[in-house]
């Protein structure tokens, strides 16, 4: 096995469960380029501070595109002792370019490589996240335009409630995730910022220019303004997971209403082949397993965001190695929430849906509100009409028939107000469309809300 990077003032041997109870590698070999990118930023900056020749440094650059092009062919082999990525590119890079080799670490630590490259790899990875959360906020808008006619139950409690659009429907989901986009956005420049030249935890002794290599790096965030938070601070681990558990429970309503949507008693939606799967048993079934599934990660997802926090509480200022069990974490939560937004992509795009049943779901009590209404506007106080409107639903009940089915003079012995126009209340897209607010059911409230995402997409 290679000597270890610390091994100067060790003599005894390591348990060989300690061995892999240590390594990381498993898990970090997976930020293999940004690790190799840091280096090679930091051997620039070497140079700058005089540690490094240009030579030196270029032997060291060329050098690592050779490791980095193992990495990539699937040719990198890894040796007993490679204890983390960064262990293992830099005993490669020895083997490949000589001693010159072992002056890349001058002045830096694990401690501060080890941030850079989590920040590095969270960066690129979210980036990619936000592209595919556009997306689905953009395949959404576009259905909730295209399908801006179609009625549907709005529910509360899951009990009908009153009148909405399904685009309606479509673009409250869509709200959630422009708010989780946004999150995603503020977020981004705390992960980009740069550990880098904090050493160990006290600074750098051949004072590295840091703003050189965090604009190397495009750390659009700067650099960390203090050394030991610097290699302390999983802040940016956390933060990324919370806006991942977030954006699941978002996605799990929405799956969880779709769910329903699409159970044969509602009928309302149903999920193409390419995201339903059969029973073994059952030759009826479709079963919405894409949609369950995310409604399961979300949980997990929840508790992978507990675990990186409680792994950081209580850990004592700058760098323990108890940080090393958030990665794991780390990954599965990145993973999850890009599989699930592409996976809903893809349901969300394929989906159809069945208006007829969405009108047969609206009963003539759900317009007891709009009945109501009708009174306010002659004068009446709404605390009244509401007593109105309720012995309305009630004489309909009694007598076995829809509201919308009492006569008007029957509506008169309710109330004296009530003329031959109340039939006009009896009208499920008027009463979406009387909803014209801003943020409304209605439809022209619905184009705008349609119009004013396309414009945050189009800037974003
Ligand atoms: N593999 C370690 C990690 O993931 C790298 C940092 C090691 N630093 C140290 N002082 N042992 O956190």
């Amino acid at each position: 096995a290679t000597p270890k990077l610390w091994g100067g003032r060790f003599t005894g041997k390591v348990d060989p469960l300690m061995e892999k109870f240590n390594a990381s590698l498993p898990l970090d070999k997976r930020m293999w380029a940004e690790d190799i990118r840091g280096s090679q930023a930091y051997a620039k900056a070497l140079v700058k501070a005089g540690i490094l020749t240009q030579e030196e440094a270029e032997t060291i650059v060329g050098g690592l595109d050779k490791v980095a092009s193992e990495w990539a062919s699937g040719t990198f082999v890894v040796k007993a002792g490679d204890e983390d990525i960064h262990t293992a590119n830099e005993r490669r890079l020895t083997e490949l370019v000589g001693a010159v080799g072992g002056k890349l670490h001058t002045g830096r630590s694990r401690n501060d490589q080890v941030a850079t490259d989590t920040r590095l790899w969270l960066f690129a990875a979210l980036t990619e996240v936000r592209g595919s959360l556009q997306e689905l906020i953009s395949v959404a808008t576009n259905r909730a335009e295209a399908e801006a006619d179609v009625l549907m139950p709005g529910f509360t409690h899951l009990q009908q409630a009153q009148t909405v659009r399904w685009g309606h429907w479509l673009m409250s989901h869509a709200s959630a995730w422009q708010r989780d986009d946004m999150r995603l956005r503020d977020l981004l420049p705390r992960v980009a910022t740069l550990p880098l030249g904090s050493g160990a935890l006290a600074g750098n002794p051949f004072l590295v220019d840091r703003q050189f290599i965090a604009r190397e790096l495009g750390m659009v965030g700067g650099v960390c303004p203090n050394s030991m938070d610097a290699v302390s601070d999983r802040d940016f681990v956390a933060e990324s997971l919370f806006f991942a558990a977030l954006h699941l429970v978002h996605l799990s309503r929405w799956a969880e209403d779709l769910i329903i949507y699409s159970s044969g008693l509602f009928g309302f939606v149903q999920c193409s082949d390419a995201y339903a799967t059969g029973s073994s048993l059952m030759p009826q079934k479709k079963n919405p397993d894409a949609l369950e599934l995310i409604r399961g990660k979300a949980g997990k997802l929840q508790g992978n965001l507990a675990g990186v926090m409680a792994v950081l509480k209580g850990t004592p200022t700058t760098y323990n190695k108890d940080f090393q069990e958030a990665w794991e974490l780390m990954f599965d939560s990145v993973d999850a929430a890009h599989d699930c937004i592409r996976i809903a992509t893809g349901v969300l795009s394929t989906l159809s849906i069945n208006p007829d049943r969405m009108m047969k779901g609206l009963s003539a009590d759900m317009l007891a509100t709009d009945l109501a209404e009708y009174l306010v506007r002659k004068g009446v106080p709404f605390r009244e009409t509401h007593h109105v409107s309720g012995a309305a639903v009630k004489m309909a009940e009694d007598t076995g028939v829809p509201l919308s089915s009492l006569s008007v003079a029957q509506l008169q012995s309710i109330h004296p107000l009530f003329e031959d126009d109340v039939v006009k209340v009896w009208d499920f897209s008027a009463s979406a469309d009387a909803r014209d607010t801003e943020g409304g059911a209605s439809k022209r409230s619905l184009l705008e809300q349609v119009a004013k995402m396309r414009a945050y997409l189009a800037a974003e």
